[in-house]
């Protein structure tokens, strides 16, 4: 598998990138933000984003913070039920679509074209920042795809997304967790089988200050 490692600070899938190559990011900044008390303080769901780009550096960052690998065995900063790790990340960008691998801390190219507005789903304020999150359930990984199920991979997203809106907060970026966007739409883009679901998303940018 071949791996990119770009000396340029600016984001991040160049069209150089094909179906199946990983980029690797760069090393989390454990130290960097607020502390907890004081990005907890500071949450809170902004809609409004400037163009502004990520770097590689703090999407990277934020990837780690939602569901990135922490200990040695594997386990990541997002608990899950049963250790099943059955939520999946998806950065949707200008250039395309790339799958957050936290074993290598590093991202998987999907598919090329620029799909936010899948994500965005009509909610025009958020179409325009740099990067959508998208996390989708692989309920492959439960024994049965019953009620329970369906309500502890929702709990996981969950998580997955506060982890992602807390990080925002002490790390001075604009989000908001969203249920809104085009699921299946989606589902079918990333060429998934039928059993996953997108469940939520994290827009991840810049506040548009309006002053
Ligand atoms: C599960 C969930 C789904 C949400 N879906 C959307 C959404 O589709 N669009 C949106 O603009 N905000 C969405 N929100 C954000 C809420 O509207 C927001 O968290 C709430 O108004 C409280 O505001 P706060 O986050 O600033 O505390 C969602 C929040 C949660 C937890």
């Amino acid at each position: 598998m071949i791996r990119y490692i770009f000396a340029t600070a600016t984001i991040v899938f160049s069209a150089i990138t094909m179906s199946g190559e990983e980029i690797s990011m760069l090393a989390p900044e454990k130290s960097a933000g607020a502390p907890v008390m004081e990005a907890l303080a500071n949450r809170r769901s902004i809609r409004n984003f400037s163009e502004k780009e990520l770097s590689r550096q703090q999407l990277g960052n934020i990837l780690w913070a939602a569901k990135g690998q922490n200990r040695p065995d594997g386990r990541q900063t997002a608990p899950s039920c049963r250790n099943l790790q059955e939520i999946k990340l998806f950065v949707f960008d200008k250039n395309g679509v790339s799958e957050y691998m936290p074993s290598t801390h590093s991202l998987r190219h999907v598919v090329d074209g620029d799909y936010r507005n899948l994500v965005a789903a009509g909610q025009e304020s958020v179409n325009v920042a740099p990067v959508s999150i998208v996390m989708i359930a692989d309920m492959s990984k439960f024994d049965k795809i019953d009620e329970r199920a369906l309500m502890m991979a929702s709990a996981d997203a969950g998580i997955v997304s506060e982890n992602i809106s807390v990080a925002c907060a002490g790390l001075g970026f604009a989000t908001v967790p969203r249920g809104m966007m085009k699921s299946a739409e989606i589902i079918t883009l990333l060429n998934l089988p039928e059993n996953h679901i997108a469940i939520l998303n994290n827009p991840v940018g810049f506040e548009f200050e309006t002053k």
